[in-house]
Parts: structure tokens; C-alpha cells; sequence
């Protein structure tokens, strides 16, 4: 086996709707009736900007439309990445487009959770979720979505549920707009992460760590271009999961993942983790990710191991959880024969 497959990962930043086969998608929409543009969805997955992706990213949404398909896509999203070394991941939903067109919370969780405790079954990987609010729907959709989903949990009705996160567009969105919905689920005993800085500056990421109290940042990108802001999240040990093959494909930040700030990252001190972000809709999976930046960025096979055991501390795992898990991956990586050459993807 690759090494970079073989080597045990932690993902902290994956969307359950990005994860969709293309096959999937294609058998979605005829099941649901709609037509697609074209019989190869991957004819449609090049994107020149962050909202040129969440136009196709928001199509293939929009086919999930029940709690079966749900089911469906959370299984497969787990089963298709436990070959390339996934161990435990906390993945993205965002169910907002799909509570508008009618369907209930409580069915989506239901799906997700029936789908992934399915494939932990079948691969050993475990899953965690965590609902996003989507910022094109507005503060006051994710006020409401977040009582529903506090209301849920308080009857025991989304324990697979961990966290609140924020996705989709960042341009022209002020984060401070949805503090109140942030501030309910931090009471209502929800972990808080949010996208910032993928697709605008630093200044993003500073307003959402001190208007929405969050406990780690999606992306991040845009933090190395304010030092002091470095300085803050190193000291305090916010991890930052990052998606550099994402940030050259989706929000084409770079031209080239040779320029992507990862290793920059890493080498100022902070917790910066790797991550696919959609997989499926970038042709990616967490062994590629891992690979491409290692070539990319010349980091070594030690650097790399090193990743992987800081996704173990960036996760929302309890403390006797991350020391278990990190215990078992310095045994797996123990046993893994290191890449003779520098990598190539
Ligand atoms: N939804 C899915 N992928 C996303 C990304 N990279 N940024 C914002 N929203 C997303
Ligand atoms: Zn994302």
C-alpha cells in the first residue's frame, strides 16, 4: 500500500455534499426526476472562483432529497475515503437549501447518521458530524436553523452532531451578522467553527474568532498576511484545517499548489492540519492531498507524520480519546515503510 494511504488521518474539513460520486449524482437525479447538463458531472467540476464552485456545488445539493439519499451519500463518503487512511473525521453538512425546499432536520440527521455508523460498521472509521449554517440564506435562517438543531439535540435526536460551522460565499458577508445564532449553539453545548479567510483577508478571520467565539477556523488561507494575527491563533493553539488543493482548484487562490502557504503555515507555529474539502468534486482524495503537498511544498515523511498527529489535537475528540487515537497511529506509522523518494503526486 502507498504510504501516504497507509498513513492513519484525521479530517476536520470535508462537506458530505462535495464527497457525492459522480455516479451518485448522475443515479440521484434520475431517482429524484431532475435533469443534469450533462451525463458526466465531472464535465461541470472546473471552477474559476469560490462562487463558480457553489453553483455546482449547490446543484448537487439540491439532488440529495430525502432521508435515504442522505443515508446514501454519508455511507459512501466514508467508505470511499477509509482506503486512502481516513481513522476519523467530522464532516460537514449544510442543510439550509434543503430545509427551504421542505425537508425536516430531523430527517437529514437521521439519514447522515443511519449512513456513516453504517460504514464505521464496514471500516472501523469513526464519524462525527457538523451542521453548517449557509451564509447566502442570511443571519436569520441560521438563527432558526440553530434552534432546531439545539431543540433536536436536547431530545436526543442528533448525537452524531457535534459542532456548528459556517460555509458557502464570504464575499460582501459580514460574520458578526450571525453571532446570534452562534451564541445559541455555543450555550446549547455545540463545538464552533467557522470558514474564514478563504476567499477574502485576515481581517475575515479576526472577526469570526471574536464575534462568533470559535474554537478552530476553517481555511484560514489569509492569516499569514497578518502577522500579529499569526501570533494570536499560534498562542492559543486555534487549529486551522486546511485544504490546499482546494484553495488552488475551488477558490484559485494559487496557480499552482507550489505556492500554497502550508508549510509556511506549519513552519510559523501553527496548527494547520490537512484536508480535502470535496473530494468528489475535485477528483481528490486525503492520500492524494497528503502526497501532492509533500511534493509540492518538498516536505518530508516526518513532516507528514506530523500532520496526521495534529489532526488528532486539532479534532474535537476528548482529551482520553485523542491520547488513545494518537497512540494508535505512532503504532500505525511505526509500521510503515517510509517513501524512498521525495513524493510525487
Ligand atoms: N461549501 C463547500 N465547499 C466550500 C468551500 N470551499 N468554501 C465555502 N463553502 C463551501
Ligand atoms: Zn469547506
Amino acid at each position: 500500500m502507498d504510504a501516504y494511504d497507509a498513513l492513519p488521518k484525521v479530517e476536520l474539513h470535508c462537506h458530505v455534499e462535495g464527497a457525492v460520486r459522480p455516479s451518485t449524482v448522475v443515479e440521484l437525479a434520475r431517482k429524484n426526476g431532475r435533469s443534469l447538463p450533462t451525463d458526466d458531472p465531472t464535465e461541470l467540476y472546473r471552477y474559476d472562483s469560490l462562487n463558480s464552485f457553489l453553483d455546482i456545488f449547490w446543484l448537487v445539493q439540491s439532488l440529495i432529497a430525502d432521508r435515504d439519499d442522505w443515508e446514501r451519500v454519508g455511507y459512501e463518503s466514508i467508505v470511499d475515503a477509509a482506503p486512502h487512511g481516513l481513522r476519523y473525521r467530522e464532516m460537514f453538512f449544510t442543510p439550509a437549501r434543503h430545509l427551504a425546499e421542505g425537508q425536516s432536520l430531523g430527517a437529514i440527521v437521521d439519514g447522515l447518521t443511519l449512513g456513516v455508523e453504517h460504514a464505521e460498521r464496514e471500516t472501523g472509521v469513526r464519524c462525527a458530524l457538523i451542521c453548517d449554517i449557509d451564509r447566502a440564506f442570511g443571519p436569520s435562517a441560521g438563527l432558526e436553523l440553530v434552534e432546531q438543531l439545539v431543540s433536536l439535540r436536547r431530545s436526543g435526536g442528533a448525537e452524531a452532531v457535534i459542532g456548528l460551522g459556517m460555509d458557502s460565499t464570504e464575499r460582501g458577508v459580514d460574520p458578526r451578522d450571525f453571532a446570534p445564532a452562534f451564541d445559541v449553539a455555543g450555550r446549547g453545548g455545540l463545538k464552533l467553527t467557522s470558514h474564514a479567510g478563504e476567499d477574502t483577508g485576515a481581517d475575515n478571520i479576526a472577526t469570526a474568532l471574536d464575534a462568533l467565539s470559535i474554537s478552530r477556523i476553517d481555511h484560514g488561507l489569509a492569516i499569514m498576511d497578518d502577522f500579529s494575527l499569526v501570533e494570536r491563533v499560534r498562542e492559543a493553539r486555534i487549529p486551522l484545517d486546511v485544504c490546499p488543493n482546494s484553495n488552488v482548484l475551488i477558490a484559485n487562490k494559487y496557480e499552482r499548489l507550489e505556492d500554497h502557504p502550508f508549510r509556511r503555515m506549519r513552519q510559523a507555529g501553527l496548527l494547520a492540519t490537512l484536508n480535502t474539502d470535496d473530494p468528489a468534486m475535485t477528483d481528490l482524495d486525503l492520500g492524494k492531498e497528503y502526497r501532492s503537498v509533500a511534493a509540492a511544498l518538498g516536505m518530508s515523511w516526518d513532516e507528514m507524520c506530523e500532520v496526521s498527529l495534529d489532526g488528532v489535537e486539532a479534532s474535537w475528540l476528548d482529551e482520553g480519546e485523542k491520547r488513545r487515537v494518537r497512540g494508535a497511529f505512532e503504532a500505525a506509522i511505526a509500521e510503515i515503510e517510509p517513501p524512498e523518494v521525495a513524493a510525487s503526486a
